[in-house]
């Protein structure tokens, strides 16, 4: 989704810029382009394609180089194609003010007929556009004072920076929806959407909340809101670093991600299982025993793998701790008006802890009385904050756009999050101490699974020219279909969809030929048997079948044309290594296939649209 990267200081602009524009990429994007000042004039330079366009088109030793101040953006397309005219930076009136755009103006017609009344004309066909002329209207020399009258008159989300010519090294940030995160370095600041664009040059870092304008001049910074006066935020430390942030050695992020995921899964669990008491600890959910003991329901939302990710926990916390769990399709939830009572807990889960939906849920959530708790990778970002009480994954940042070790980390949690409600009901501390050590063993079951990628390397060699693929399951392997399915089709483009072993020969049974496999999670535990049941019915249609199976298991690996093992343990464990392995799977066959897989086409690492 788009970025934003701005800065004021002592130092030229545009390195930073620039680099602060690379960093952004991972999030996906299809134009960039940057405003600088200059004696004469705001100068705005802007590339359809990658970041390196755009550094092709200023050149090597372009004249914009001694600019001290600038503003920055990757667009990803919302209100009209990918052209280098609806790139941003915008013009507000002749160049007197430039800005740069996350989110989306929801009257931005009625703003446009109103300003083409007044003399505008549009270059493009951004909403962007619209709020740099909305601000060029009102500006009569002030710009804080006109970029907060438009933002007033704006419905929607946005996240901003904006310059005018009149007012050199002076930047106007704001945001509503769309995270602004402000880099405070010596006698400079830097401006990004995001903290990965920032952690090069600082570590200390201010979050803008919702309605925060900010005026920033070097390392002067005046925070405001939109309807009141200077407001005081607090500064927070990033506390990754900036090697985490690199490939590492890696071919792509995504494989130095799955290759993490021991570590990262360790990070989740540490310091969070109390072994003399069988229990999790989890003080971050903030829930007083009473609360625990009267909780009525859990509710979980998220969007695509989180949401996968919350179907684990729904069958874990009901399986352990016989508590009525629920998971939705956050986007839905607003809309469809669901009943949710005071004693409901409401977990949201997010990587970015920025998904417009999951953001919508638990504001909805939050009206409705329910307690809410947001179960988020990224420190400081809106659900975070919004949510008040939940459980940080400390998974480190993901960059890739498909998400791996959010979701092992996800299931950590949740694994624990069950273990935490079942203690607090009907298990005995012997069964919470034995939960514990099958929790705690996960990370090693990972490595296990990425000991064999070579091996998995190899077997992917043999699903690369399908256009189709079935992955299916039952109990807990269903949410393993579901995320697997979800991995292959977004970085491989080969149409894949998950469904419960059970449904297939409800309808998509049909559509089974030789060239069309499936992925079956077989793994050893109840339901196996019809498992492989149904492995056979697609075999008998001529699908190939590749199964998931449990180490040693003869019967399931003598049943399935090809197999990848995974480690013996319980089902609901299995969940993870099980999930790795068709990560592995994914890769390869999209690394086989040339697929941008950092990056897949259409796909952005965290939306922040409806
Ligand atoms: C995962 O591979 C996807 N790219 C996507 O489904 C993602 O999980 C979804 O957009 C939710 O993102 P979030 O966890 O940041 O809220």
């Amino acid at each position: 989704m788009c970025g934003i990267v701005a800065y004021t200081g002592s130092r030229p602009a545009l390195p930073v810029l620039l680099s602060g524009l690379k960093r952004l990429e991972y999030r996906g994007y299809d134009s960039a382009g940057i405003a600088v000042e200059t004696p004469d004039a705001i100068a705005i330079r802007k590339a359809k394609g990658k970041v390196s366009e755009l550094v092709n088109l200023l050149g090597e030793n372009n004249s914009l180089e001694s600019s001290t101040c600038g503003i920055a953006h990757t667009r990803w397309a919302t209100h009209g194609p990918p052209t280098t005219e609806n790139a941003h930076p915008h013009a507000g009136g002749k160049n007197n003010i430039a800005l740069v755009h996350n989110g989306i103006i929801e009257n931005h017609r009625a703003l446009r007929a109103k300003l083409t009344a007044a003399g505008y004309t549009f270059l493009s066909e951004t909403d962007t556009e619209v709020l740099a002329h909305l601000v060029d209207s009102l500006y009569q020399g002030n710009l804080v004072e006109a970029v907060t009258t438009a933002l007033k008159e704006v419905e929607g989300t946005f996240g901003i920076a904006a310059m005018a010519h009149a007012e050199p090294g002076t930047l106007v940030v704001a945001r509503r929806g769309s995270p602004i995160v402000l880099g405070l370095g010596e006698k400079e600041t830097i401006v990004a959407s995001d903290a990965s664009a920032i952690i090069k040059h600082t570590r200390q870092a201010i979050y803008l909340d919702d309605n925060d304008i900010a005026i920033i001049k070097g390392s002067e910074v005046d925070i405001r809101t939109l309807d009141a006066g200077s407001v005081s935020r607090q500064t927070s430390e990033i506390d990754w670093s900036s090697d985490a942030a690199e490939k590492g050695g890696y071919e792509h992020y995504m494989l130095k991600e799955i290759f993490e995921q021991p570590e990262a899964i360790c990070n989740t669990l540490r310091g969070r299982l109390d072994s003399n008491r069988g229990n999790a600890l989890l003080s971050g959910l903030n829930l007083s025993p009473r609360e625990l003991a009267d909780l009525h329901r859990v509710l979980i939302v998220g969007c695509g793998t989180s949401m996968n990710a919350g179907l684990v926990g729904e069958y874990a916390i009901e399986d352990f701790a016989g508590v009525l769990a629920e998971v939705e399709q956050a986007a839905e939830f607003r809309y469809r008006n669901p009943i949710v009572n005071p004693s409901d807990l409401v977990v949201a889960i997010s990587q970015s802890g920025e998904t417009a939906d999951t953001l919508a849920a638990v504001r909805e959530a939050i009206d409705k009385g329910a307690l809410v708790s947001g179960l988020v990778n990224t420190v400081g970002s809106t659900i975070a904050r919004e949510t008040g009480r939940g459980v940080y994954l400390h998974a480190g940042p993901e960059i890739s756009v498909a998400s791996t070790k959010a979701f092992t980390s996800q299931v950590s949690v949740l694994l624990m999050m069950a273990l935490k409600f079942a203690r607090s009901r009907r298990m005995s501390r012997e069964s919470g101490c034995q939960m514990i050590r099958e929790i705690e063993a996960i990370p090693g079951l990972v490595q296990q699974v990425l000991d064999q990628n070579d091996a998995i390397a190899k077997v992917a060699e043999r699903y690369l020219d399908q256009t189709s693929t079935f992955f299916i399951g039952r109990g807990y392997m269903y949410p393993v279909a579901l995320e697997g399915a979800l991995k292959l089709k977004e970085i491989s483009y080969i149409h894949a969809e998950g469904y419960h072993a059970a449904e297939l020969k409800h309808g998509p049974i049909a559509l089974l030929e030789e060239t069309v496999p499936v992925i079956a999670l077989c793994n050893d535990g109840p339901g196996k048997d019809k498992t492989l049941g149904n492995v056979a019915e697609c075999q008998a249609r001529d699908s190939r079948v590749l199964g998931i199976v449990t180490e040693g298991d003869t019967e399931a690996i003598a049943t399935v044309d090809d197999h990848i093992a995974v480690p013996a343990c319980p089902l609901y464990t299995a969940v993870v290594p099980s999930t790795v392995a068709l990560q592995l799977l994914s890769y390869h066959i999209a690394r086989l296939k040339g697929c941008a897989i950092d990056q897949p086409r259409n796909l952005a690492k965290s939306v922040t649209v409806e």
